[in-house]
């Protein structure tokens, strides 16, 4: 694993961009995995800046998330979808963009809708991760047991806290979500994990312990051959 420690978030989020701009240089139909979460606001207002300015292309490119709520309608404003299309799909010239239905009748279906869409793409070649405070990687929250494929998740407390943020004191906030599984990470060619934050210290210190904590998820990342972690000072205090 890799790690890239920078002064402050905006130092991630360009770091992170560069790393973007040369993957889809070198292989401009790349499949990327892609995370929502208000760690990667900034990469991809970076990205939007960097497309703007004609350094990068996504015509070629296809994506998929991470994560979606289930169930949730892709329209409601706090889906991942709506999420993506706020922050990046609007604003860029990426078409073949895909993430998990939260508005599926049978999630089952749609998870292995999912995997067949993925394994078509021939696997994601860039994957960007952020990290919960629980360490989980994608709603893969701490476990046992960790599906390889899409699947749905009943969310951890310290998950549907964390997110409790983004709801109005009124809105349902769901309980479950549809998240790729380990196995679709770990086959990505390479892993891109943004981490930010005084809030993520903890969490952090945990990963470069570079111990397999078993009910941390982000630890599995510590065997995979392509991980680059790019982590602010902030986060980066548990040395
Ligand atoms: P955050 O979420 O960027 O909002 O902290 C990260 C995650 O849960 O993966």
């Amino acid at each position: 694993m890799k790690t890239v420690v920078c002064e402050n978030y905006e130092e991630v989020c360009n770091h992170a961009a560069d790393i973007f701009v040369r993957q889809l240089k070198d292989k401009p139909d790349s499949v990327l995995g892609l995370a929502t979460g208000s760690t990667p606001i900034g990469l991809y207002d970076e990205l939007t800046r960097r497309y703007e300015a004609g350094e990068i292309d996504f015509s070629k490119a296809r994506s998929f998330n991470l994560d979606e709520y289930y169930p949730i309608d892709p329209s409601h404003p706090q889906s991942y979808d709506y999420f993506m299309r706020q922050h990046l799909f609007n604003k860029i010239n990426l078409e073949k963009f895909n993430i998990p239905n939260g508005a599926a009748s049978d999630p089952a279906a749609e998870c292995t809708r999912y995997d067949m869409l993925i394994d078509a793409a021939g696997g994601i070649d860039l994957m960007l991760l952020g990290i919960g405070i629980n360490g989980h990687i994608g709603f893969n929250e701490p476990a046992v047991s960790y599906p390889t494929g899409t699947y749905k998740v009943d969310l951890t407390e310290s998950s549907i806290e964390a997110n409790s943020r983004f709801f109005g004191p009124d809105e349902h906030q769901p309980v479950t979500a549809l998240t790729m599984g380990i196995g679709h990470i770990f086959k990505s060619k390479k892993i891109v994990l943004i981490i930010s934050g005084a809030s993520k210290a903890e969490i952090a210190k945990k990963l470069f312990e570079g111990v397999i904590h078993t009910d941390v998820p982000a630890c599995l990342l510590l065997l995979h051959p392509d991980v680059t972690v790019i982590i602010d000072k902030a986060a980066n205090k548990g040395e």
